[in-house]
């Protein structure tokens, strides 16, 4: 058994992560920017203006991503760099930036895959309620149009936003990402309805105004359960675990999947935040509920779950001195298998992994190159856990690797090193680690070596 023919072997990377250039050429402020600048917030002070000066190295960028193989390349735009206030004015020279990038990868061979939202967004809006505000849906419906209008007679694989548990979670309710607010629980969801609803007036502007016929996903944030055995009473009750919401917080898979899918929250949600539930008018589910043609998931781990007597699922702790990435993230290669199995079962779309990888300790050795023997054991673990519930005939379409090259990691800044090409910081310069050759090896016998 294989991994199917036309399956997508791609990379993934950030506008914030890796562009820098972030005062240049008329862009707006975001609310990463601002966040970068109160001392304290992000590791060593670390910021993103220059980052991986993706903004100007795009084409040896594009020309490295050539040379690994890659069939698909996973970016985003950034808002504020295209429209600076976040509504009204567009910024050309913002805009033909993503004009010349999608040029190059294609050119290439390599397939756009264009997430609309991915954290960076414009300060102006921040400052009018951002999220909190319900004309935000409104706001991303237009950001969305000015996008589809300019690429899409060359981009046709669309993703909406980037872990909304995330922007929304972290970036509202714990304030350890931007813009490092802690609401009540009340306004968190708020935020989060008024995300939703820009989920779903986006994907009807991309269905009305794309020149070319769009494939529209997700990237959702997988909270991924792992039965500890293959007994019957192990697998329902993980199932049971991955999708029910137990705390007041935005760490689980149907808050967000459910509207998006099936056009209602969650039961258990709902009577569990009960007096917070935001208002909603008439309408409002429909608008969110459009048909997706894929589900999205960035998976990184996964917890282990056991059946008890009570029927309810008990957390299986980590065995003492467990595999821990430098993120501290333990190695769960099964999350791999369970959560599209569990995911795809429920939802019933093909699934996407938009994002999947490890920070390692990694730098350049003194014969020049990078040697990341861990990342290469984590991918090929994670990887055959994938094909695996490929060959079962779970309908899986591509896997993206997390990420094309090192970047500024969020409140982590420049500490972790997620890439499999190594960026020196100092230079910009790059170096495609072992890692990267082995994906290339990876990629080229369509994934056969594993
Ligand atoms: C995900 C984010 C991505 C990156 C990875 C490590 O949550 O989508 O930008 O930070 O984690």
């Amino acid at each position: 058994m294989k991994f199917p023919d036309n399956f997508v072997w791609g990379a993934a990377a950030s506008s914030y992560q890796t562009e820098g250039g972030a005062q240049e050429d008329g862009k707006g402020l975001s609310i990463w920017d601002t966040m970068c600048r109160q001392p304290g917030n992000i590791w060593s002070d670390n910021t993103g203006n220059i980052a991986c000066d993706h903004y100007h190295r795009y084409e040896e960028d594009v020309s490295l991503m050539g040379q690994i193989g890659l069939k698909a390349y996973r970016l985003s735009v950034s808002w504020p760099r295209v429209i600076p206030e976040g509504t009204g004015k567009v910024n050309t020279r913002g805009l033909e930036f993503y004009d010349r990038l999608i040029d190059s990868l294609l050119k290439n061979n390599i397939e756009p895959w264009i997430t609309l939202f991915h954290w960076d967004y414009p300060y102006a809006l921040y400052r009018q309620g951002g999220w909190l505000n319900r004309d935000s849906a409104e706001w991303f419906a237009e950001y969305t149009r000015v996008i589809v209008d300019t690429l899409s007679d060359r981009v046709s694989h669309w993703i909406t936003q980037n872990e909304p548990q995330c922007f929304i979670g972290l970036g509202h309710q714990s304030g350890d990402h931007a813009p490092g607010l802690k609401l009540g629980f009340s306004d968190v969801l708020l935020a989060a309805h008024h995300s939703l609803l820009a989920h779903g007036k986006a994907v009807q502007t991309i269905r009305s105004h794309a020149r070319s016929k769009p494939v529209i996903g997700s990237a959702l944030a997988g909270v991924v359960k792992i039965p500890f055995s293959n007994t019957h009473e192990d697998i329902e009750t993980a199932r049971q675990c991955m999708f029910s919401i137990r705390a007041r917080d935005c760490w689980n898979n149907t808050w967000f999947a459910d509207p998006i899918v099936f056009g209602r929250y969650p039961d258990d949600g709902l009577s569990l935040f009960e007096k917070e539930i935001p208002e909603m008018k008439d309408g409002d589910m429909e608008t969110i509920s459009q048909p997706l043609d894929f589900y999205g998931v960035n998976i990184y781990h996964g917890e282990t779950i056991k059946s008890s007597d009570t029927g309810s699922g008990i957390p299986v702790p980590a065995p003492e001195g467990p595999a821990l990435t430098t993120m501290g993230w333990e190695v769960k290669p099964e999350a791999l298998y369970w959560g599209p199995r569990f995911l795809s079962e429920r939802y019933k779309l093909p699934l996407v992994v938009t994002e999947n990888g490890m920070a390692n300790c990694d730098w350049v050795h003194a014969d020049g190159k990078v040697h990341d023997p861990e990342r290469i054991d984590f991918h090929a673990r994670y990887l055959r856990e994938y094909k695996r519930v490929i060959e079962e005939g779970v309908p899986c379409r591509g896997y993206f690797l997390w990420s094309l090259m090192d970047n500024f990691e969020w409140a982590y800044g420049y500490k972790q090193r997620f890439g499999i090409i190594y960026v020196d910081y100092a230079t910009g310069k790059r170096t495609m680690k072992d890692s990267a050759y082995w994906y290339h090896d990876v990629i080229m016998g369509n994934g056969d070596m594993l």
